[in-house]
Protein backbone atom coordinates (compact mmCIF):
# COMPACT_ATOMS: atom_id res chain seq x y z
CA UNK A 1 0.00 0.00 0.00
CA UNK A 2 1.45 3.52 -0.87
CA UNK A 3 1.70 5.96 1.97
CA UNK A 4 -1.33 8.40 0.61
CA UNK A 5 -3.75 5.64 0.08
CA UNK A 6 -2.27 4.36 3.86
CA UNK A 7 -3.05 7.64 5.03
CA UNK A 8 -6.44 8.18 3.28
CA UNK A 9 -8.12 4.81 3.68
CA UNK A 10 -7.34 4.34 7.29
CA UNK A 11 -10.69 4.34 9.46
CA UNK A 12 -11.06 4.99 13.07
CA UNK A 13 -12.20 1.24 14.00
CA UNK A 14 -14.31 0.13 17.09
CA UNK A 15 -14.88 -3.19 16.68
CA UNK A 16 -12.32 -5.97 16.38
CA UNK A 17 -12.53 -9.79 15.59
CA UNK A 18 -10.74 -11.98 18.38
CA UNK A 19 -8.27 -12.79 15.74
CA UNK A 20 -5.15 -12.85 17.16
CA UNK A 21 -1.97 -10.75 16.58
CA UNK A 22 1.48 -12.69 16.22
CA UNK A 23 4.31 -11.42 17.73
CA UNK A 24 5.96 -10.73 14.61
CA UNK A 25 3.01 -8.32 13.58
CA UNK A 26 3.31 -6.56 16.90
CA UNK A 27 6.82 -6.37 16.52
CA UNK A 28 6.13 -4.28 13.20
CA UNK A 29 3.90 -1.95 14.79
CA UNK A 30 6.40 -1.27 17.57
CA UNK A 31 9.52 -1.01 15.02
CA UNK A 32 6.99 1.80 13.31
CA UNK A 33 7.05 3.49 16.45
CA UNK A 34 10.48 3.01 17.39
CA UNK A 35 11.32 5.17 14.32
CA UNK A 36 9.25 8.16 14.84
CA UNK A 37 10.69 11.76 15.10
CA UNK A 38 10.88 13.50 18.16
CA UNK A 39 11.67 16.55 19.65
CA UNK A 40 16.33 16.51 20.02
CA UNK A 41 15.56 12.81 19.13
CA UNK A 42 14.56 12.45 22.73
CA UNK A 43 11.81 9.72 22.20
CA UNK A 44 10.18 10.01 25.01
CA UNK A 45 6.88 7.87 24.58
CA UNK A 46 6.50 4.90 26.93
CA UNK A 47 4.45 2.30 25.60
CA UNK A 48 2.65 -0.92 27.95
CA UNK A 49 0.97 -3.45 25.45
CA UNK A 50 -1.69 -4.53 27.25
CA UNK A 51 -2.74 -8.09 26.79
CA UNK A 52 -4.44 -9.12 30.09
CA UNK A 53 -8.35 -9.53 29.21
CA UNK A 54 -8.94 -7.84 33.97
CA UNK A 55 -6.82 -5.36 32.73
CA UNK A 56 -8.14 -4.50 29.50
CA UNK A 57 -11.66 -4.60 31.00
CA UNK A 58 -10.47 -1.91 33.89
CA UNK A 59 -8.78 -0.07 31.02
CA UNK A 60 -12.45 0.39 29.24
CA UNK A 61 -14.23 1.32 32.74
CA UNK A 62 -11.70 4.44 32.70
CA UNK A 63 -12.81 6.25 29.15
CA UNK A 64 -15.21 9.10 29.06
CA UNK A 65 -18.98 7.86 29.74
CA UNK A 66 -20.29 6.73 26.14
CA UNK A 67 -16.79 7.18 24.76
CA UNK A 68 -17.85 4.69 21.66
CA UNK A 69 -14.69 3.22 21.95
CA UNK A 70 -15.47 1.19 25.02
CA UNK A 71 -16.41 -2.00 23.42
CA UNK A 72 -13.07 -2.21 21.54
CA UNK A 73 -10.88 -1.56 24.40
CA UNK A 74 -12.84 -4.89 25.82
CA UNK A 75 -12.63 -6.75 22.32
CA UNK A 76 -9.43 -5.84 21.06
CA UNK A 77 -6.68 -8.85 21.87
CA UNK A 78 -4.15 -6.05 22.35
CA UNK A 79 -4.69 -3.02 23.80
CA UNK A 80 -1.54 -0.37 23.46
CA UNK A 81 -1.49 2.52 26.25
CA UNK A 82 1.02 5.25 25.11
CA UNK A 83 2.34 7.01 27.89
CA UNK A 84 4.82 9.83 27.56
CA UNK A 85 8.46 10.60 30.18
CA UNK A 86 7.67 14.55 31.06
CA UNK A 87 10.64 16.69 31.11
CA UNK A 88 12.07 15.69 27.99
CA UNK A 89 10.48 16.83 24.92
CA UNK A 90 10.47 20.73 24.58
CA UNK A 91 13.39 21.07 27.15
CA UNK A 92 17.53 21.52 26.09
CA UNK A 93 19.80 20.22 28.44
CA UNK A 94 22.01 23.59 29.33
CA UNK A 95 18.63 26.35 28.87
CA UNK A 96 15.67 24.22 30.70
CA UNK A 97 12.29 24.30 28.57
CA UNK A 98 12.55 25.77 25.53
CA UNK A 99 10.57 28.29 24.16
CA UNK A 100 6.88 29.13 25.46
CA UNK A 101 5.54 25.26 25.47
CA UNK A 102 6.08 22.29 27.75
CA UNK A 103 3.60 19.76 26.08
CA UNK A 104 5.66 18.85 23.30
CA UNK A 105 5.55 15.82 24.80
CA UNK A 106 2.06 15.91 23.22
CA UNK A 107 3.47 15.99 19.69
CA UNK A 108 5.70 13.52 19.77
CA UNK A 109 3.28 11.25 21.43
CA UNK A 110 1.08 12.15 18.56
CA UNK A 111 3.27 11.57 15.80
CA UNK A 112 4.63 8.14 17.12
CA UNK A 113 0.58 7.00 17.69
CA UNK A 114 0.20 7.63 14.19
CA UNK A 115 2.88 5.84 12.87
CA UNK A 116 1.72 2.89 14.91
CA UNK A 117 -2.04 3.90 13.58
CA UNK A 118 -0.69 3.65 10.09
CA UNK A 119 1.92 0.45 10.15
CA UNK A 120 -1.38 -1.42 11.58
CA UNK A 121 -3.47 -0.29 8.35
CA UNK A 122 -0.95 -1.44 5.82
CA UNK A 123 -0.87 -4.51 8.18
CA UNK A 124 -4.89 -5.19 7.81
CA UNK A 125 -5.25 -4.05 11.53
CA UNK A 126 -7.31 -2.00 12.61
CA UNK A 127 -6.83 0.47 15.51
CA UNK A 128 -8.71 3.90 16.98
CA UNK A 129 -6.65 6.35 18.88
CA UNK A 130 -8.61 7.07 22.48
CA UNK A 131 -7.67 10.20 24.17
CA UNK A 132 -10.59 11.03 26.07
CA UNK A 133 -9.85 8.53 29.00
CA UNK A 134 -9.56 9.23 33.08
CA UNK A 135 -5.78 9.77 32.97
CA UNK A 136 -5.27 10.06 36.09
CA UNK A 137 -7.16 6.46 37.11
CA UNK A 138 -5.50 5.13 34.03
CA UNK A 139 -2.10 6.20 35.43
CA UNK A 140 -2.82 4.48 38.79
CA UNK A 141 -4.00 1.65 37.50
CA UNK A 142 -0.85 0.74 35.13
CA UNK A 143 1.59 1.64 38.32
CA UNK A 144 3.54 4.40 36.16
CA UNK A 145 6.27 5.99 37.89
CA UNK A 146 6.11 9.59 38.95
CA UNK A 147 7.25 11.93 35.51
CA UNK A 148 5.65 9.31 33.27
CA UNK A 149 2.01 10.01 32.40
CA UNK A 150 -0.44 8.27 30.65
CA UNK A 151 -1.52 9.97 26.96
CA UNK A 152 -3.98 7.45 25.20
CA UNK A 153 -4.94 4.32 24.37
CA UNK A 154 -4.67 2.32 21.43
CA UNK A 155 -6.87 -1.04 20.76
CA UNK A 156 -5.15 -3.24 18.05
CA UNK A 157 -6.82 -5.87 16.17
CA UNK A 158 -8.39 -7.37 13.16
CA UNK A 159 -11.44 -4.98 11.93
CA UNK A 160 -15.08 -6.67 12.04
CA UNK A 161 -16.21 -3.51 11.11
CA UNK A 162 -15.40 -0.71 9.27
CA UNK A 163 -17.33 2.70 9.26
CA UNK A 164 -17.53 5.21 6.56
CA UNK A 165 -15.28 8.43 6.49
CA UNK A 166 -16.20 10.86 8.33
CA UNK A 167 -16.21 14.21 6.37
CA UNK A 168 -13.13 16.33 6.05
CA UNK A 169 -12.88 20.03 5.43
CA UNK A 170 -12.39 21.53 2.24
CA UNK A 171 -8.38 22.24 1.77
CA UNK A 172 -9.58 25.83 1.37
CA UNK A 173 -10.91 25.86 4.88
CA UNK A 174 -7.88 25.62 6.12
CA UNK A 175 -4.78 26.28 4.23
CA UNK A 176 -3.87 29.83 2.87
CA UNK A 177 -1.62 31.96 1.37
CA UNK A 178 1.35 34.09 2.39
CA UNK A 179 -1.01 35.53 5.09
CA UNK A 180 -3.58 34.07 7.32
CA UNK A 181 -6.66 34.29 5.81
CA UNK A 182 -6.04 34.44 2.15
CA UNK A 183 -7.26 32.29 -0.61
CA UNK A 184 -4.19 29.86 -1.71
CA UNK A 185 -4.20 29.69 -5.71
CA UNK A 186 -3.37 26.06 -7.13
CA UNK A 187 -2.34 25.93 -10.50
C1 LIG B 1 -6.25 12.69 19.74
C2 LIG B 1 -7.47 11.86 19.36
C3 LIG B 1 -8.32 11.39 20.35
C4 LIG B 1 -9.42 10.60 20.00
N1 LIG B 1 -10.21 10.09 21.01
C5 LIG B 1 -11.22 9.26 20.70
C6 LIG B 1 -11.98 8.66 21.74
O1 LIG B 1 -11.79 8.89 22.93
N2 LIG B 1 -12.96 7.79 21.36
C7 LIG B 1 -13.22 7.48 20.05
O2 LIG B 1 -14.11 6.68 19.79
N3 LIG B 1 -12.51 8.06 19.05
C8 LIG B 1 -11.53 8.93 19.33
N4 LIG B 1 -10.76 9.49 18.33
C9 LIG B 1 -11.03 9.13 16.91
C10 LIG B 1 -11.70 10.27 16.13
O3 LIG B 1 -13.05 10.38 16.53
C11 LIG B 1 -11.57 9.98 14.62
O4 LIG B 1 -10.21 9.96 14.28
C12 LIG B 1 -12.28 11.02 13.75
O5 LIG B 1 -13.67 10.99 13.96
C13 LIG B 1 -12.01 10.80 12.26
O6 LIG B 1 -12.38 9.48 11.86
P1 LIG B 1 -11.34 8.50 11.15
O7 LIG B 1 -10.24 8.25 12.15
O8 LIG B 1 -12.10 7.26 10.81
O9 LIG B 1 -10.81 9.19 9.92
C14 LIG B 1 -9.69 10.31 18.63
C15 LIG B 1 -8.82 10.78 17.65
C16 LIG B 1 -7.72 11.54 18.00
C17 LIG B 1 -6.78 12.00 16.91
Amino acid sequence: MDTLNCIKTRRSIRRFTDQPISDETLQQLLEAVRWAPSWANSQCWRLIVVKDPEIKNSLSNLLSPHNPATKGVQQAPIVIVLCAQLGISGYTMEKGRAGRKDDWFMFDLGIAAQNLCLAAHALGLGTVHVGSIKHEEVDQLLGLPEGVVAVEIIPVGYPAKVGNPPPRKDITEFVFQDRYGQSLTLG
